[in-house]
Formats: C-alpha cells, sequence, structure tokens
C-alpha cells in the first residue's frame, strides 16, 4: 500500500520546562518555559542574539539543554537524538543539496528513512504538488530562483511527515513581495497539515501575520506569550511596547502626567503607540518637527514636545510646517524593563 500525507494530521504538542543552555559564561536560553499546542503556529520574536535559535535547535535535538526538559506530546525528548525526534528544520539559507535534482532533495530524507521506492516516488510528487512545483521534479537545484528553493526546502520537510516542523527565519533571504507571498502560501499549507510550526523572526510583521502565539524574548528570556492582537493591544512592558509594533516610552512620572494624565511609579512607564498620537489642528499640544519620513501609507514624524520626543504615525496628509499640535488619544501604564 502507498503511503500518503494524511490530510489531518495533527502535529504534536510542544513543552519547554525550565529550559536553559549556557555558552561559557553567557546564560543564552535561560530558565524558558513554553507551552505550545498541536496544530499551533508559534513564533519566538526578538532582537539578534537573544536565543531564538538555540531554543529552536533544543527543540529540534540539534542542542541540548544544561537544564530543564523538552517534551514533544508527553514524550519527554530532552536527550533524545535529533534524527528520532518527530521534528524536521527549515532554515533561512535553505540548506539544499546543490549537486541533486529537486526530486533527490525531497527523496532524501525518504532514504534515509528507509522508505521504499515506490512509495518514496509517489511521496515526492504529493510534497512537491504541496508547493506547487510538481513540474520542476528533474530540475537541479541550483536553476531555481531563491523562492523557488525555499518551497522546495518546505516539501523536503513536508515530505517525512513530521508532528512539528521548525522554522529558523525561513523567508529572510526572500525580497520583501516575495516574503508577503510565501508567507501567505506558508501560513496556508501549514493550515492544511495541521502541523505545530514553531517560527524564528525577528521580524515583528511576519510573526504578528503567521502566528497563533507569539513568545517575545529578550537575553535569553521569555518575556510575555499571548496572541498577535493581546501582545500588540496588551503589552505588560515597555520592551514589549517598544518591539513590537514601536511605541514612545515615557518614564518620567512628570512626562507621563502631563501627557497622558497617568501616574506611574519608578518601576512603570507609560507606552503611547506612535498611531495614537494623533497630529490636530487645534486644541493639541505644540511640537517641533525634527524629522519627517514619507513611507506610502504612512508619515513618520518625529517631533520635540514640551522637552519630549514623541514619534507620531499618520495615514493623514500633514501639513509641511515646522510645527505641529498633537493629541494623545489612547496610552497604558507597562511595567519599566528598559
Ligand atoms: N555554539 C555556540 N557557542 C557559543 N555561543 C553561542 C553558540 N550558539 C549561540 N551562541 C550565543 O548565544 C546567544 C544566542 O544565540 P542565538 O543564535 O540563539 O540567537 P538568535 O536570537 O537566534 O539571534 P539571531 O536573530 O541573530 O539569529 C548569542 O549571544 C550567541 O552568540
Ligand atoms: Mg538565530
Amino acid at each position: 500500500m502507498t503511503e500518503s500525507i494524511t490530510a489531518e494530521n495533527r502535529g504534536e504538542s510542544v513543552r519547554l520546562s525550565d529550559v536553559s543552555r549556557r555558552f561559557g559564561n553567557l546564560l543564552a536560553v535561560d530558565n524558558v518555559s513554553l507551552d505550545i499546542p498541536a496544530g499551533s503556529f508559534f513564533s519566538l520574536l526578538g532582537p539578534s542574539g537573544c536565543g531564538k535559535s538555540t531554543t529552536l535547535r533544543i527543540i529540534s535535538g540539534f542542542e541540548f539543554p544544561d537544564g530543564g526538559q523538552v517534551f514533544i506530546g508527553d514524550e519527554d525528548v530532552t536527550r533524545l537524538d535529533a534524527r528520532r525526534r518527530p521534528t524536521v528544520m527549515v532554515f533561512q539559507n535553505y540548506a539544499l543539496f546543490p549537486h541533486m535534482s529537486v526530486k533527490e532533495n525531497v527523496e532524501y530524507g525518504l532514504k534515509v528513512r528507509k522508505m521504499k521506492a515506490r512509495d518514496r516516488e509517489n511521496r515526492v510528487k504529493e510534497s512537491l504538488d504541496r508547493v506547487d512545483m510538481g513540474e520542476f521534479l528533474n530540475t537541479p537545484v541550483t536553476s531555481l530562483s531563491g523562492g523557488q528553493q525555499q518551497r522546495i526546502a518546505l516539501a523536503r520537510a513536508v515530505a517525512i511527515e513530521p508532528d512539528v516542523i521548525l522554522f529558523d527565519e525561513p523567508l529572510s533571504n526572500l525580497d520583501v513581495a516575495l516574503r508577503q507571498q510565501t508567507r501567505i502560501e506558508l501560513k496556508a499549507l501549514q493550515r492544511r497539515l495541521g502541523l505545530t510550526s514553531v517560527y524564528v523572526t525577528h521580524d515583528q510583521e511576519e510573526a504578528l501575520a503567521l502566528s497563533d502565539q507569539i513568545a517575545v524574548m529578550r537575553n535569553g528570556k521569555i518575556i510575555q506569550v499571548g496572541p498577535p492582537k493581546q501582545l500588540y493591544n496588551e503589552p505588560e512592558s515597555a520592551f514589549v511596547a517598544s518591539f513590537l509594533g514601536g511605541s514612545n516610552i515615557l518614564t518620567n512620572p512628570k512626562d507621563a502626567l502631563l501627557f497622558t494624565g497617568l501616574t506611574i511609579n519608578e518601576s512603570q512607564a507609560v507606552a503611547i503607540r506612535s498611531e495614537h498620537v494623533q497630529v490636530v489642528e487645534s486644541g493639541g499640544v505644540e511640537g517641533e518637527v525634527l524629522s519627517r519620513q514619507f513611507l506610502g501609507m504612512i508619515t513618520e514624524i518625529e517631533l520635540m514636545v514640551q522637552g519630549t520626543k514623541l514619534v507620531v504615525k499618520t495615514t493623514n496628509n500633514v501639513p509641511d510646517t515646522s510645527h505641529l499640535s498633537v493629541k494623545i488619544v489612547a496610552s497604558q501604564i507597562v511595567k519599566n524593563d528598559l
């Protein structure tokens, strides 16, 4: 009988419990606990060097933690070799074998798993069809474009029917238009296959667009976890408010009171989304325009308002004057962790 990819292959859940990884003096992953539901799309988002790839490699088994446990489904896989885990990695540089054809690349993992030739052939075809690359079966991978190579990498990953697919910045080598297109396709494929996906990125827009849940990381620690809208609308800390979506952060209680009427203590800050600073004709506070960037749909303006710098993002046509009046329409108190 032919083995085939089941349409509703719900992935397995992934759980990290107090996981740490040290490199010399550096605590690259610092006591990380995560609960990633089966079949969900989960992103690790954070600045360069915060420990995202190391966390992903610990899930894959390419790296072992110094402390803590990793579970896939109910199984404790903490000490299990990468080859024995139901996970597969998709990399930024695709990691395709350049001397092999498309078919041979996709087939490789199936051969390693000792699948019979006939079954392999069917599985390769199915996997390529899933990413709309069926017609490229015998093409050398080196003659494909970056976007096409990424699809082949994806086909190779899903061919082995993993429970969990791990992505390390898989779209960062593509140009902007192709990134957006590929990310829509990636999400659709993930939904169709029901695979648990853990996705590493430092691109907040990508994380917001793709994820069921995002974990924001900083210095090896998880700072906040939640669905995209919740993280965006209810950031708990100044770091999350500014890293995700960009916010003006006021740490001086006097400024906070002046601009927003909110009272904060030393461990708190006020976050004001750039789009919540509105340019008004009258009834606002006046500021001096420091810079102005026309970005197409929005214009980003830096203003000095009574000694405080505020960034304004507006979709309106704003007069080209040296001073503008602004009004703050929403703000919130967050933890000051800057
Ligand atoms: N094998 C290693 N040996 C020593 N240090 C390492 C090793 N791997 C990672 N690190 C360090 O651990 C920290 C976290 O690295 P990691 O690759 O997980 O970050 P990242 O969040 O994926 O960053 P980026 O967005 O730049 O890819 C970094 O300071 C990095 O230099
Ligand atoms: Mg990385």
